[in-house]
């Protein structure tokens, strides 16, 4: 049973999760950075109704996210993801409002501007339906994309690789989970986007950073790997030498398309060979790889590669790998262990 620690959202004796007993229907609510999301997802794995509305155009003539901007475009969008989200559920399994178990959103971390409209709304769907409220944290929540459309079960170690984040997670039970190692300096997506920016790519940088990769060849430069101890990672060194490399064209034509596949190339490597270490210190035979940059290609390929040592491995699909709100409602029924209350705050970094 989880601590219902307060009366306001959770009048009810109710329970969630894995061993609730009876079909759970959670609605989250996703507002972190530039998505606006929402989605109602049935026992954590089978989606329901999953509703993004992008904010990359807005953000593309800035080359990056405007923080101010966002929120005011998160306002715009909340109410239209909301309700096409109840339409999408009405339309292809009848439920109602009223049908739904609880409601989530996410707390942090995230741009604080742009996590109050939908944790706000969230909130008060909780109220007007008398239903319990679930916070949830972003990170785990892009782990838990994973538990969609499979039958994963814990344990396992994780890679998480976003715009804000690289972590190495043991992942022991649904709500026991230990970071490893993570990041000293700039977060993989962050040097995606930064070294996309030295070139001279288009916001979003990562993606497009990706597609020219795959077109050129990844042993032309040999590019430094961060020397860290552990599981943590360091990135800020390889984007120096990336600077330093496109600089020493000086007026040359630069061969783009190596420059991108000699620096994904380092970078993948990198990730896949700290988390085989992981794996194989742990003794587990299955892992996992979750947050934006895990649409990455070469990422994807050289952790799928794992599996001709035996190894279960799982990734998202493209669209639960960035950001969305059905990974967001899979946390609210995998990872809580209780409801949360009207007074819950947004964070902006990791406590
Ligand atoms: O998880 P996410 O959607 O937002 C955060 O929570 O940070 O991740 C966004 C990050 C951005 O840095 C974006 O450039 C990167 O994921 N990204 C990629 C690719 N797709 C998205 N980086 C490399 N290759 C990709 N294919
Ligand atoms: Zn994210």
């Amino acid at each position: 049973m989880k601590n219902i620690k307060n009366t306001l959202f959770s009048h009810k004796e109710v329970e969630i999760g894995p061993n609730s007993g009876y079909d759970n229907y959670i609605m989250a609510i996703e507002s972190s950075c530039d998505e606006t999301a929402c989605a109602i997802v049935k026992n954590g794995r089978e989606v329901i109704a999953n509703v993004v509305a992008s904010q990359i155009k807005t953000h593309e003539q800035f080359g990056g996210v405007i923080p101010e901007i966002a929120a005011r475009e998160h306002l715009e969008s909340i109410n239209v993801v909301i309700d096409e989200a109840f339409r999408q559920a009405k339309e292809s399994i009848g439920l109602e409002p009223k049908d739904i178990t609880a409601f989530a959103g996410t707390v942090g971390p995230g741009l604080v501007g742009c996590l109050l409209v939908g944790l706000n709304a969230a909130k008060t769907l909780a109220l007007v339906y008398d239903k319990p409220f679930i916070g949830v944290n972003h990170l785990n929540a892009h782990l838990c994309a994973n538990y969609i459309d499979t039958d994963l079960k814990p344990p396992f170690m994780a890679l998480l690789v976003s715009g804000g984040h690289t972590q190495i997670i043991d992942v022991e039970s649904y709500s026991k989970q230990t970071i490893l190692g993570e990041t000293i300096d700039d977060a993989v997506g962050e040097a995606y986007d930064k070294v996309a920016r030295l070139i001279g790519l288009p916001y979003p940088g990562g993606p497009r950073l990706d597609k020219l990769a795959q077109e050129g060849n990844p042993k032309a430069f040999q590019l430094p790997e961060g020397k860290v101890d552990g599981y943590n990672f360091s990135f800020s060194g390889l984007k120096t030498a990336v600077l330093r490399l496109v600089k020493s064209f000086d007026g040359q034509e630069m061969p783009v398309n190596d420059v991108c596949a000699s620096f994904q190339e380092r970078v993948s490597r990198t990730l896949a060979k700290k988390l085989k270490n992981a794996v194989e210190e742990k003794g587990y035979s299955q892992v996992v790889i979750a947050g934006g940059v895990a649409a990455n290609s070469e990422i994807r390929k050289k952790i799928f590669d794992f599996q001709n040592d035996g190894y279960s491995v799982f990734a998202p699909p493209m669209k639960y790998c960035t950001d969305n709100a059905a990974m967001v409602a899979s946390c609210a029924y995998f990872n809580t262990n209780t409801f949360d209350d009207v007074d819950t705050e947004v964070f902006s970094r990791v406590k």
